[in-house]
């Protein structure tokens, strides 16, 4: 392996472009190199990586808090998301409200939407023979199925808000981009407060109240809920399906068999997980893996790294659609686990379906080489492919257009 130009073990870097370009090398360095990593950038912060130390402080939330955030260095004027920068209990009573709408069965029942949502993506750009995955399909499909069949939002609002969360781009934007969408929210937020009530999870989230809960944190909920399937769900459709177009034999058994697809998701997720580090506050003094660490210190949970330990996935760099990656960590663990993941997994079983019997062979260009940002979240810039469309009688999903 070539050298890297930093020391990731003793010198971790989340904004070097080599954790970008080169993130499969820089994950087996670590699990190479030592049980937890170091970074001495801004705050400095530890970097646990291997799956058992990660478990550990997820399923220990007293020690290991998120009421500092989930990002390490956190840019200025950056605002806090629910539930997801909030300790127990508190976070135990906002999720109480918000679960019953994104529970399996809730979620299920999303099925029809996601199907017609895809295909009205999907129509948009099949005469073309081609496409820009990432902003033409992988994003907006999970982005309108909250946005407008959970959220009831308005479908004009859909572009703003793609933009404003997207998580694309430098760092310092980032701040007032979510700032931006979080104004629209909030607008979104008002205008629901004057409206009669729909019975929805916006509704929940309007009548919660709790102590040291504001009506900034209840906007702040919202744009967590939001931001949460675009570009994690839309990173689970670009790295499979970059997956697909480049190994045709894994492609042609999806399209031939679909009851294939939800065991092949795991293991995209596995290695194609949108939220790779996710930062914690060290509460009292704890030792993992042989390390100490002390009161104050700043952890930055590695799930991308924990989902390719080599003491648990065999040759982890390897695309395996027949691997039963179930115990992968992209949905992360303990109180905070994704309370999305239901949803998650109905968009993309069927978004996947769609697309496979619609356009059941495609590929990229043969000097194509995807580019990725990696931070907090990681995802594929942008994914062009090149197909053949199935004839027009191959798109009738149960009769749901
Ligand atoms: C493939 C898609 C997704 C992935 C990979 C993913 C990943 C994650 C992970 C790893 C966490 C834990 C964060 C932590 O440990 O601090 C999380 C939490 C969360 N996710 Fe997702 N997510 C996905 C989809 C969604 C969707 C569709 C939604 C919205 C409906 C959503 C909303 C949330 C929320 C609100 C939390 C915070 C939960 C809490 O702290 O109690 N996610 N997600």
């Amino acid at each position: 392996m070539e050298p890297f130009k930093r020391d990731f073990l003793t010198d971790f870097d989340l904004t070097d472009t080599e954790l970008s370009e080169r993130w499969d090398d820089v994950v087996a360095t670590l699990h190479a190199g030592c049980p937890v990593a170091r970074s001495e950038v801004g705050e400095g912060y530890w970097v646990v990586h291997n799956y058992r130390d990660v478990i550990q402080c997820t399923k220990d939330w007293r020690t290991f808090s998120s009421a500092d955030g989930f990002m390490v260095n956190r840019p200025p004027g950056m605002p806090y998301f629910p539930p997801a920068e909030v300790d127990p209990p508190l976070q135990r009573a906002l999720r109480a409200v918000l679960e019953p709408f994104l529970k399996p069965r809730a979620a299920a029942a999303f099925e029809p939407q996601v199907r017609a949502h895809a295909n009205t993506l999907i129509d948009a750009f099949i005469e073309r023979g081609e496409v820009e995955l990432v902003s033409e399909f992988a994003n907006p499909l999970p982005q309108y199925v909250f946005s407008t069949a959970v959220a009831g939002m308005d479908r004009e609002e859909l572009p703003y808000l793609l933009n404003a969360f997207s998580f694309v781009g430098p760092e310092s934007e980032r701040a007032q981009n979510f700032l931006n969408g979080m104004t629209r929210i909030e607008r979104y937020m008002r205008q629901r407060q004057g409206e009669a009530s729909r019975g929805d999870i916006v509704d929940a989230l309007l009548a919660f109240e709790h102590e040291g809960f504001s009506w900034e944190d209840k906007v702040g909920t919202l744009c967590q809920l939001t931001i949460g399937g675009i570009g994690t769900t839309g990173y689970a459709f670009s790295g499979g399906l970059y997956h697909l177009a480049t190994h045709p034999a894994d492609r042609q058994r999806l399209v031939n068999d679909p009851s294939l697809i939800p065991q092949a998701l795991d293991e995209f997720l596995r290695l194609y997980l949108g939220v790779v580090n996710m930062a914690r506050r060290v509460k009292q003094e704890v030792e993992v893996g042989g390390v100490k660490m002390r009161e104050g210190d700043r952890v930055l949970l590695s799930y991308g790294a924990a989902c390719r330990d080599p003491t648990l996935f065999e040759e982890p760099n390897k695309v395996d659609i027949d691997r039963r990656a179930t115990a992968h960590l992209a949905f992360g663990a303990g109180v905070h686990r994704c309370i999305g993941e239901s949803l998650a997994r109905v968009v993309l079983r069927f978004g996947y379906e769609e697309f496979l019997k619609r356009i059941p062979e495609f590929g990229v260009a043969a000097d194509f080489s995807p580019e990725y940002e990696t931070g907090s979240t990681r995802h594929m810039v942008r994914l062009p492919l090149h197909f053949t469309a199935a004839p027009p009688h191959a798109r009738q999903p149960g009769g749901v257009r």
